[in-house]
């Protein structure tokens, strides 16, 4: 098994946004005339799928914690886009919450580098964390030694999602395997009358794009497009944009966030969404957070175009930030994060499959089961919506390339914005 893990650097994350701040650290009356102090726990698991993992957790949290109260600080808006702008304004201000989420790698390192976080190395020595963590992940949350985060999970970005239905009524049989073959099959389905490629916010595009380079370049040519000197002008990528243009043709109106682009393939409206592992939770997760559909049935999967035998993956962790309010409620909510039980609650209703290596893997099934094993054997690449392969600076330079591409459909251009967002990423 080959990990191939991007050496991630970062610069500050840079505050863009003057947003009102949520409240921590107040004191309330809880139960039995105690005073039970709030802990706030900053995230964007707001939306259905989402919010059932959180819940799960916090309910672990409450159990293990009479004496403190879960303040749920999150804000809405699929991969925390919204969320982090709010988040760099008050680390600005040095209001931080008590604890928050941050992905593994880049968007990390940034945080760290910046002086925003505490290191963990305590944490980690009194649980032995280091024992339980794959040493490839935590890297990913370290500088110089210092551990400054607990991941909670490993998602995986590169999925292609299907309604099986649909596909059979357009005459295709099974999941395409190639860039190519996806063109092919967008464009039956657009024959069929059916919408080919649901997609939606703009953020999605950006997730779109990072599964259209890794299954048209490749595993070693998409990692080494994160090294020193990278080559962000050559033909392949050029090939690899071409792609995108071609397969965002195919593309139906635009959805507000991922929910309802991924129910538009639940519902059978559309054939295919191209998005990361949460959408599994939503589909799979009984009515009252998830669509409670029926996996191969409803819907199905498959590794995104090209990209089999990779798993293009992220994480999400929780961090101690210096000055938190509540300092010690947030070191219980981080242990409760780090434990085999919290994240064995969190991560079959989330989606995702824990980060750490001791987990019941029985709890684990259907798509959950499938994407463990892909987890042991797969090559890696890192997300770039995600936070793993690109420091916010630059993923955001890459976000506005996508929104002008979007408007004027040039490749040229877009790949010229794409190699100056590289240049100028100071990672
Ligand atoms: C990612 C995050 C996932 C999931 C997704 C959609 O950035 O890591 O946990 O929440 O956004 O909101």
């Amino acid at each position: 098994m080959r990990r191939r893990w991007m050496a991630a650097v970062a610069v500050s994350v840079a505050g863009l946004l003057t947003l009102s701040a949520c409240g921590g650290g107040d004191k309330q009356e809880g139960g039995g005339g105690q005073a039970a102090k709030k802990v706030e726990v900053f995230s964007w698991w707001t939306g259905p799928g989402e919010a059932d993992g959180l819940k799960a957790m916090r309910e672990i949290f409450a159990k293990q914690n009479p004496n403190f109260e879960f303040f749920d600080a999150a804000v809405a808006g699929g991969s925390g886009d919204q969320a982090r702008a709010l988040l760099s304004s008050k680390l600005q201000a040095n209001q931080p919450p008590d604890t928050f989420q941050g992905h593994a790698g880049a968007e990390l390192q940034g945080y760290i580098k910046s002086g925003k976080l505490e290191s963990l190395n305590f944490l980690y020595d009194e649980l032995k964390l280091k024992e339980v963590f794959p040493q490839q992940l935590i890297d990913q949350i370290s500088v110089q030694g210092q551990v400054y985060s607990v991941p909670v999970n490993i998602h995986r970005s590169n999925v292609l999602w299907f309604n099986p239905s649909v596909l059979k009524d357009a005459g295709i049989d099974g999941a395409p395997k190639t860039i190519e073959e996806f063109i092919t099959d967008l464009d039956k389905v657009k024959k069929a009358g059916k919408i080919p490629l649901s997609i939606g916010s703009q953020w999605t595009l950006v997730h779109l794009l990072e599964s259209v380079l890794l299954g048209s370049l490749g595993t070693d040519a998409y990692n080494a497009l994160w090294t020193a000197n990278a080559d962000w002008s050559n033909a392949n990528v050029t090939k690899a944009l071409e792609n995108f243009k071609t397969i965002l043709s195919y593309a139906g109106s635009p959805q507000d966030d991922w929910q309802p682009a991924a129910k538009q393939v639940a519902d059978g409206e559309a054939a295919f969404n191209i998005m990361g592992d949460w959408a599994y939770g939503y589909f799979h997760n009984p009515p009252e957070g998830g669509l409670g559909k029926e996996s191969h049935k409803d819907f199905d999967w498959a590794a995104s175009p090209g990209t089999d035998g990779t798993f293009m993956w992220l994480s999400d962790s929780f961090t101690l930030p210096k000055g938190a309010p509540n300092r010690d409620g947030a070191i219980a909510w981080l242990k409760v994060a780090a434990s085999k039980e919290g994240q064995d609650a969190f991560n079959p209703l989330k989606g995702s499959i824990p980060a750490r290596k001791d987990a019941d893997q029985s709890l684990y099934k259907d798509y959950l089961s499938w994407d463990l094993e892909q987890w042991a054997n797969d090559k890696l690449a890192g997300s770039i919506q995600h936070g793993v392969v690109a420091n916010d600076q630059w993923r955001q330079a890459i976000t506005d390339a996508v929104g002008l591409f979007q408007q004027d459909n040039d490749v040229a251009k877009f790949q010229q914005a794409l190699v100056a967002a590289a240049k100028n990423s100071g990672q």
